[in-house]
């Protein structure tokens, strides 16, 4: 059944999300909620068993962690760890091994008895895989599951090296990596190359178990796919959509990595808006688009069938509104010294420059914003707006 949502705001949100000012603060409230997790049950005298993710996201969790346990006196003895995944073929002391993240950012500086870290393993060979991946989910059973499980999520919407078209009830298996993946592990491994084409992780149905799943997710890079899996429909091509599935998840967010969602994007949609003039050119240029119009053409019905009525009824008559928006499109084609050249649709020009041998000047090309051309033409063309550079 659907989440039920009471809140306008995040109509669109299919599950909860915080937005902190920016990932500093956010990794400080992830890592006080763990720290806090630990305490609450070695007060009960029980274990904590956790769920530890890789990547540069959960970076500054770990660090904050490692301070509280230097300064603050929080203790790892009591904690047991299982970490998403490793590469494979990987040898634990390889500087990119996921082994070696976790001892450098956490493990090596808190007082955690290594026998309770648990990591997959990339020096298994093929045939021992299975046994060992049945085994890690029977570990995490016996312990009584997950207590909580952080996640990132890669720009495929994968969660661990749950790649599309994962299973929702996957369980720990050994996988081939996506593409795109490979080319954001390219970095560590020094060219993509380099770069394992396979992996062992925990299963969507292993991270679904888990009591309590937090994901984080920093950056305007992760803006798009964060609101695919906030926002879309469940569907395995992007595996983070299956989280909408559970009850304990939550979506930690910088104001970049949110960036995309409605209530940022397009707030108009969900809520009352102070209107100021940017946000009014930002909506009017947005409904344009949107409904493939030149702005001189939008009509009271696409303002109101729009989210915009409100904009509508302060600001109004449309007409006014639209040719306010269309006036000041046209100063800032003028304020570039703007050549409007049309071509037919027929080629692909890129961003970016070129020489003019005449003139021997540099000049900068870029596509217009297609609802400005559509306040000059309606025909089908394409438009390039070009300028000089100095
Ligand atoms: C990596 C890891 C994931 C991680 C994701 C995002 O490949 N396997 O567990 O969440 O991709 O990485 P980052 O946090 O560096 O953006």
């Amino acid at each position: 059944m659907a989440r039920l949502n009471l809140l306008e705001e995040t109509r669109y949100e299919k599950l909860p999300v915080t937005v902190y000012n920016n990932q500093q603060d956010a990794s400080l409230a992830v890592a006080a909620r763990i720290a806090k997790l630990i305490k609450d049950k070695e007060a009960k005298g029980e274990k904590t068993v956790l769920g530890l993710a890789t990547g540069v996201t959960p970076i500054g969790v770990y660090a904050e962690l490692v301070r509280l346990h230097k300064e603050e006196s929080l203790s790892f003895k009591n904690v047991i760890t299982f970490n998403l995944e490793e590469y494979y073929p990987m040898q634990p002391n390889a500087a990119q091994s996921y082994v070696t993240f976790m001892n450098e950012n956490l493990f090596n500086h808190v007082d955690i008895d290594k026998k309770n870290v648990h990591i997959p393993d990339g020096t298994l060979t093929q045939d021992d895989v299975a046994a060992f991946c049945l085994d890690y989910e029977q570990k995490i059973t016996k312990l009584g599951g997950l207590d909580l499980q952080i996640l990132g999520i890669g720009r495929t919407g994968h969660i661990g090296f749950n790649e599309p078209g994962s299973a929702p009830n996957s369980g720990t298996r050994l996988v081939t990596l996506d593409d795109l993946t490979r080319n954001d592990a390219s970095r560590d491994f020094g060219g993509k190359q380099n770069v394992p084409t396979k992996a062992i992780t925990m299963g969507v149905g292993t991270i679904f178990k888990a009591r309590e799943i937090i994901l984080m997710a920093w950056s305007q890079k992760k803006a798009p796919i964060v609101k695919k899996a906030v926002e879309g429909e469940i569907s395995g091509e992007v595996p983070a959509t299956y989280l909408q599935l559970s009850d304990h998840v939550e979506f930690v967010l910088d104001e970049a990595a949110a960036s995309s969602l409605t209530r940022f994007n397009t707030p108009w949609l969900v809520k009352d808006c102070s209107w100021e003039n940017g946000l009014k050119k930002k909506a009017v240029i947005w409904l344009a688009d949107t409904l493939d119009k030149p702005i001189l053409k939008l009509t009271e019905e696409d303002y109101n069938n729009h989210g915009m009525a409100q904009l509508a009824v302060e600001q109004g008559p449309v007409y006014n509104i639209n040719i306010d928006i269309f006036t000041q499109s046209s100063v800032s084609f003028r304020r570039f010294n703007a050549a409007i050249i049309t071509l037919k649709q027929t080629r692909w020009v890129p961003l970016g420059s070129a020489k003019s041998p005449a003139a021997n000047t540099w000049w900068g090309f870029t596509f217009c914003n297609k609802s400005m051309v559509n306040c000059m033409s309606s025909s089908p063309t394409v438009f390039f707006l070009i300028f000089p550079v100095s």
